[in-house]
C-alpha cells in the first residue's frame, strides 16, 4: 500500500470526487479525515469504510469559515498528531435556484451575476483552500514533509462554452487556484512539501446524475457537446480523478511540484 501510516484531510469528502478520493486514499492505507458540512453523507461513508477496517473519521467543517476550518485542523492534530496529505477538493460552480436569472433563463452572463454569488463562488473554490492551508501549514512545516492537492477545472484554461451557471466567477476562482498552487510550490519546496493541482474536465458524479434526472434534455445536449470536444468521447468517473490525487499524494510523485494535472480526456491540451 502506497500511503500506509499517512494522515490525509479531504475537504468535500462526503460526495462526488471527494468521496471517491476518501475511498482511494483509505484503500492505500491512509487514515482519512472527511472535512465537510454534509453530516449525513459523511456519516454514511465513515460507517461504510470503518466497517471495512479503514481508519476514516468525520470532522464537521464549514470551509468558508476560517474558525471552523481551524477547529477541524486542530481536531485532526489532536487525534492523529499530523497532516501529511491535504486534498482541497470541495468546490463547484453553483447549483441552487439562486443561480438562475430572475427570468429563469438558462443563460447567465457576467453582468447578471449578483455580487453575493460571485463572493460565494470565490469563497468555496479559492478562499477555502487558503483557510485549510493557513491552519495546517504550521504543522506540516514543522513535520518537514507533506503534499497538497488543490482542485482546478478545465474551464480555468479556456473558459466554458455555455454560461448557464456562474462560470465567470468559477473560471476566475479555478484559474486563481493554479496561481496559488505555483506560489505554494515555491514557498513550500524548501520545507519538503509539494503542492499540485488536479484539473478535471467533465466528471460523472452523483450530483451530476441528480441534475440530469431532473433535466434529461440537458444531459443529451451535454453528451453531444462532449463527443465533439473530448477525444476520449466520454466523461471521467470520480474514481479516475481520485486515482490522480492518490498519485500526487504518494511517493511516486515525490519530485512533482507546481504542476496542474489535467484529467480531461484530451479536451484541453497544454
Ligand atoms: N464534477 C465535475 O464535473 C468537475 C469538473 C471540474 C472540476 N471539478 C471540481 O472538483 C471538485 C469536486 O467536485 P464534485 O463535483 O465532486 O463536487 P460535489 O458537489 O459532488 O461535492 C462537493 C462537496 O463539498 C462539500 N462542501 C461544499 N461547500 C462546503 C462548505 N462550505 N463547507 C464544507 N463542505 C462543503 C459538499 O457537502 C460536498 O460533499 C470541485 O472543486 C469542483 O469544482 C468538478
Amino acid at each position: 500500500m502506497r500511503l500506509q501510516d499517512k494522515v490525509a484531510v479531504v475537504t468535500g469528502g462526503a460526495n462526488g470526487i471527494g468521496k471517491a478520493t476518501v475511498r482511494a486514499l483509505a484503500a492505500e492505507g491512509a487514515a482519512v479525515v472527511i472535512a465537510d458540512f454534509d453530516r449525513q453523507r459523511s456519516a454514511q461513508l465513515v460507517e461504510e469504510l470503518g466497517g471495512a477496517g479503514k481508519t476514516v473519521v468525520y470532522e464537521f467543517c464549514d470551509l468558508t469559515d476560517s474558525g471552523s476550518v481551524k477547529q477541524m485542523i486542530e481536531a485532526t492534530i489532536a487525534r492523529f498528531g499530523r497532516v501529511d496529505i491535504l486534498a482541497n477538493i470541495a468546490g463547484g460552480s453553483g447549483l441552487s435556484p439562486f443561480y438562475k436569472t430572475p427570468a429563469g433563463q438558462a443563460q447567465k452572463w457576467t453582468e447578471d451575476i449578483p455580487e453575493a454569488e460571485w463572493d460565494n463562488t470565490i469563497a468555496i473554490n479559492l478562499t477555502a483552500p487558503f483557510y485549510t492551508l493557513k491552519h495546517a501549514l504550521p504543522y506540516m512545516k514543522k513535520a518537514g514533509r507533506g503534499t497538497i492537492v488543490n482542485f482546478s477545472s478545465v474551464g480555468a484554461d479556456h473558459g466554458f462554452a455555455d454560461s448557464s451557471f456562474a462560470y465567470a466567477a468559477y473560471a476566475a476562482a479555478k484559474a486563481g487556484i493554479i496561481g496559488f498552487t505555483h506560489q505554494l510550490a515555491r514557498e513550500l519546496g524548501p520545507f519538503g512539501i509539494t503542492a499540485n493541482c488536479v484539473s478535471p474536465g467533465a466528471v460523472t458524479s452523483e450530483r451530476m446524475q441528480e441534475r440530469w434526472e431532473k433535466d434529461p434534455r440537458w444531459r443529451e445536449e451535454s453528451d453531444r457537446t462532449l463527443r465533439d470536444v473530448v477525444p476520449l468521447r466520454r466523461r471521467a468517473s470520480t474514481d479516475e480523478v481520485a486515482a490522480c490525487v492518490v498519485f500526487l499524494a504518494s511517493a511516486d510523485a515525490s519530485y512533482v511540484s507546481g504542476i496542474t494535472l489535467d484529467v480531461n480526456g484530451g479536451r484541453y491540451m497544454r
